[in-house]
């Protein structure tokens, strides 16, 4: 079986919080990779797009997705954008199989309610909503090419660790 399990999908969908449980449930490491280029470059992703734009971001995260991919049996929860990149997917797939979180704008809408993350710092919840909504159009065709989808507006993190890991069984 490939070794990495790889989450994508949209911010908000649980990918870090499914991630962590299921890290634990298959005694793997936990690498979520905001918080790995965090690490390396020792400033806040919003800190980042702030001071280096949105395109430097992307480079960074790109830099450490390659770096993690080399390694083995880790759960790796990517940014909301990883997955729309092809040079990002193509290294993680070497040695991965992906799992996509997704929830409908308005699950996102609940579930993102803080400043962290910069693409959705609007001031009300009508702009965040609208960005969601666009952003999430484009998005979606990237996140259906996961090996398995799971909705999650209606599921509990636990639930998704044992939809994914009864998944993995059936594919070792
Ligand atoms: C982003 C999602 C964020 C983070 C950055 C950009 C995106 O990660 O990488 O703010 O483009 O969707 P989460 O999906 O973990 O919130």
């Amino acid at each position: 079986m490939k070794s990495n399990i790889i989450l994508i999908g949209f911010m908000g969908s649980g990918k870090s919080i499914t991630g962590k449980l299921l890290a634990y449930r298959l005694g793997y490491n936990f690498v979520d990779t905001d918080v790995a280029i965090e690490k390396t470059y020792k400033q806040k992703i919003k800190e980042i797009f702030a001071n280096e734009g949105e395109d430097a971001f992307r480079q960074k995260e790109t830099d450490t997705i390659k770096k993690l991919a080399q390694k083995t049996h880790q759960v790796i929860s990517t940014g909301g954008g990883v997955a729309t990149k092809k040079e990002d997917m193509q290294a993680l797939r070497e040695n991965g199989v992906v799992i996509a979180l997704t929830a409908m704008p308005r699950t996102i809408l609940k579930r993102t309610n803080n400043d962290k993350r910069p693409l959705l710092a609007k001031k009300s919840n009508e702009e965040r909503l609208k960005t969601i909504i666009e952003l999430m159009a484009k998005r979606s065709e990237f996140y259906k090419k996961a090996d398995l989808i799971i909705k999650t507006d209606d599921t509990t993190p636990l639930k998704n660790v044992e939809i994914i890991t009864k998944y993995l069984k059936g594919v070792k």
